[in-house]
């Protein structure tokens, strides 16, 4: 079954909300004449109310970058779903940046991915190893048990509420990207760890992004590779015309 291409922006802690709104302009124009290829971003939780109501006839999606599990609370500095649902699709999980800065544990976010899905918002649940794991031999282990973590709660059946993003550590920001084979090949991987965990319709229909120092450049070979259904992207989902070429090269695929 063909899964829909998905080319999603994670700016990350950057744009202040009216530079955010000039770059949602730019990339729902330059998106729009490719309509086959779903298009999402992640601003700041800041900027989110202004992009919801600008893209609200847009087909574009919307997203936040990371959400709190609890309903309320005292959580200084945290944001609840609740405050999400009606202004975005989709919630970014377990970034690295959030694992690594922030120490959020692979519990911690299977419980955020839980909380999400209750709330009938998508989850972009991320996982991806350390330079040194793949060195010794242990990305399977560590992307696999990051993906048994974050789904221990989560059914056969929600799996379509939910979207893999794989970003091997050492490629994200640096300009170094996963080669494609390596690409296809760790996706393929946890495609067949969904396949132990749930079935193999699930393997099947589950689509799994690729991201790291993803860019016009490189974007074509890497979206070519069997297992992959789309990016992840940080560094060049802040030019309107960048994020856009992107979206043109999965169209062409
Ligand atoms: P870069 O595209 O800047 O490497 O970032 C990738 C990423 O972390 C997306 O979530």
């Amino acid at each position: 079954m063909a899964r829909q291409q998905l080319i999603a922006g994670n700016w990350k802690m950057n744009k202040t909300i009216e530079e955010a709104l000039a770059l949602g302009e730019g990339v729902a124009a330059g998106a729009g004449p490719y309509p086959a290829v779903e298009v999402a971003i992640f601003p700041t939780f800041v900027a989110l109310p202004a992009l919801a109501a600008m893209l609200a006839d847009s087909t574009l999606k919307l997203g936040a970058q990371n959400a709190h599990p609890a309903e309320s609370g005292a959580f200084t500095g945290e944001i609840a779903l609740p405050m999400l649902v009606g202004l975005v699709d989709m919630v970014i999980l377990g970034h690295s940046e959030r694992r690594a800065i922030f120490g959020e544990s692979s519990e911690f976010i299977g419980d955020k991915v839980r909380a999400t899905l209750d709330k009938d918002l998508t989850t972009v649940l991320c996982v991806g190893e350390q330079l040194e794991d793949r060195n010794a031999g242990n990305t399977d282990a560590v992307v696999g048990a990051q993906v048994r973590d974050g789904l221990r709660a989560v059914a056969a059946a929600e799996m379509p509420g939910v979207i893999l993003a794989y970003e091997p550590v050492w490629a994200i920001g640096t300009g170094l990207t996963a080669s494609p084979e390596q690409a296809d090949e760790t996706i393929g991987t946890i495609r067949a760890s969904l396949a132990e965990l749930y079935d193999g319709d699930v393997a099947d229909t589950v689509r799994i992004l690729y991201g790291g120092s993803v860019n016009p450049g490189n974007w074509d070979e890497i979206a070519r590779q069997e297992n992959v259904d789309g990016a992840l992207v940080g560094g060049a989902s802040l030019k309107a015309e960048d994020f856009t070429e992107l979206v043109r090269i999965s169209a062409a695929l």
